[in-house]
């Protein structure tokens, strides 16, 4: 394995193959608006995925399956203004592209145009298959997400890891193939065993980016507001938070209410004066 440099300009989706093929890790994290996409795009972050995950994230579901073409696209669209440098992708919503190929279509052509993301993310295999067959038919790029795939996570038995017997866990690898011969030009493995994972990723030509699957996969995603600690209680077992801002968030908020109730915010350095005869002038003419 090889460390590369963080890449001047955009990553382009068409050497994400030549990255993997070099051994060199792929970096993704999630953001959903402005500041976020500017961090992660300063931090040399290479590829932002504008997830569904938002749903919980910012807009306090609990699950991503309320998401909405319309939600995404706002959060897309102010992510992607941020992020100039990485890679955007957008995860395109339940029900924006279950219904028919011509919806998967439509629906993807509005985060290109009005989003100006780069490409889509898509749930499942099966009918998703003919998706995105569709989709880089029509000229958008997609990535695939096999394994635990949240909008589905009922029909899955819950959040739980995939692909835990042996017959299950080929079902992944035939999964992970199709999408690559669909037209994927990458795909995310989530919560899966490092086994499973280390075996698609080798079966593939196109990169495989794991969030709970293990240190084999392409690259790595993890959810923004879980890797910077951005809530209250636990994360999920595959998280590594790397800082607790919503600690350092809560302290300081605590400590401005504090200051305005006992007068010491604003301090002087934090108004504004008017010239001496200006204000002379103001206080004797009422
Ligand atoms: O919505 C999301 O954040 C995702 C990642 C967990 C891969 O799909």
């Amino acid at each position: 394995m090889s460390t590369r440099p963080r890449t001047a300009g955009k990553l382009p989706l068409t050497e994400l193959a030549d990255v993997k093929r070099r051994g060199e890790k792929i970096v993704m994290v999630t953001a959903y608006d402005y500041p976020s996409g500017r961090l992660a795009d300063s931090a040399g972050i290479d590829v932002v995925l504008v997830g569904d995950s938002a749903a919980m994230t910012v807009l306090g579901h609990d699950s991503t399956v309320p998401a909405t073409m319309d939600d995404m696209l706002v959060l897309a669209r102010a992510a992607a203004r941020g992020a100039e440098r990485p890679l955007v992708v957008a995860d395109m919503p339940f029900g924006s592209y279950q219904v028919s190929d011509e919806d998967a279509v439509r629906n993807a052509v509005r985060f290109v145009k009005e989003a100006d993301v780069d490409a889509v993310k898509v749930e499942g295999a099966g009918p998703t298959l003919s998706r995105v067959r569709a989709l880089v038919g029509a000229g958008v790029p997609v990535m695939g997400h096999i394994g635990l795939t949240p909008q589905s996570a009922t029909m899955l038995g819950g959040y739980r890891a995939q692909g835990r017997t042996a017959r299950k866990a080929q079902e992944l690898v035939d999964d992970g193939l199709a999408l690559e011969a669909a037209g994927c030009f990458s795909i995310v493995l989530e919560c899966v065993p490092s086994a499973v994972a280390a075996r698609v990723t080798g079966a593939l030509t196109i990169p495989t980016i794991g969030i709970g699957a293990g240190p084999d996969c392409d690259g790595q995603v993890l959810v923004f507001h879980d890797l910077l600690g951005l809530y209250e209680g636990r994360s999920p077992r595959f998280v590594k938070r790397y800082a607790d801002l919503y600690t350092v968030a809560r302290d300081a908020l605590e400590r401005y209410a504090e200051e305005v109730r006992r007068g010491a915010f604003p301090e002087e350095a934090h108004t504004y004066a008017m010239p001496e005869e200006e204000l002379t002038l103001f206080r004797t003419s009422a």
